[in-house]
């Protein structure tokens, strides 16, 4: 049974298909600490709810990213925790963090990376006019953005689309592909070579295609 940290900064949804996920057994796992960065967060209500320890570790009271990032670090060794899962938080971690879980941290991102890395991507997305988006999760390297793909999930995206429509659009696939990427992770069917990260026994579909707008016909 994979034990799982999540760090979280807001309204912690994607924490709430993990945990909804870890309780029907769909993922092999449980929640064991959530740790928000800010004080207050829906995230850490739900949390409770679940009867999951919850800590909040303020950025804002660290003297620097590292010693913010040894804070965490201390919380979830503490908790014996295999898999960091970042869910809407806001903070870049070190390489001080990242040594300390090599391999073991996921993040998921509202584009189709490596297109629209950082904030504000959805309205970017839109402005760009790019006919399809979606979301992605995988593994955390030293970049923003930037590490092993785990899973990705398209939506078509409209020239009138407003941000939140596209949110609305995409954020229904997320509560789908981050507990999946995390389900196999905790069957132990992930492995990394260089930028890929390759999936035991997995199912193919080789015919697979989108098409937007719809061809006639
Ligand atoms: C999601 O859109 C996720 O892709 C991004 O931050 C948002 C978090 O939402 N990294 P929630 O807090 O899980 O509801």
């Amino acid at each position: 049974m994979v034990r799982i940290g999540v760090l979280v900064s807001g309204s912690g949804s994607n924490l709430q298909s993990i945990m909804d996920a870890c309780e029907d057994k769909d993922i092999d796992g449980q929640v064991s600490i959530v740790i928000s960065n800010m004080p207050g967060v829906y995230a850490l209500e739900r949390a409770h709810v679940k009867g999951i320890p919850t800590k909040v570790v303020s950025h804002t009271e660290h003297p620097n990213r590292e010693n913010f990032d040894e804070e965490l670090v201390k919380i979830l060794k503490g908790y014996e925790v295999d898999l960091v899962v970042l869910a809407g938080f806001m903070r870049v971690l070190t390489p001080t963090f990242l040594r300390q879980f090599p391999c073991r941290v996921m993040n998921i991102h509202p584009a189709l990376l490596p297109s629209f890395p950082g904030l504000g991507v959805r309205q970017k997305a839109i402005d760009y006019g790019v006919r399809f988006s979606g979301c992605t999760v995988h593994f955390v390297d030293e970049g923003v953005d930037t590490g092993p793909i785990i899973i990705q999930a398209v939506v078509p995206v409209y020239p009138e689309d407003t941000e939140d429509l596209l949110k609305e659009r995409i954020l229904g696939l997320e509560h789908k592909i981050y507990p999946k990427a995390i389900e196999l992770f905790a069957q132990g069917r992930l492995s990394i070579k260089g930028r890929k990260v390759f999936i035991k026994d997995l199912e193919k579909d080789e015919d697979a295609c989108l098409v937007n707008p719809l061809l006639p016909g």
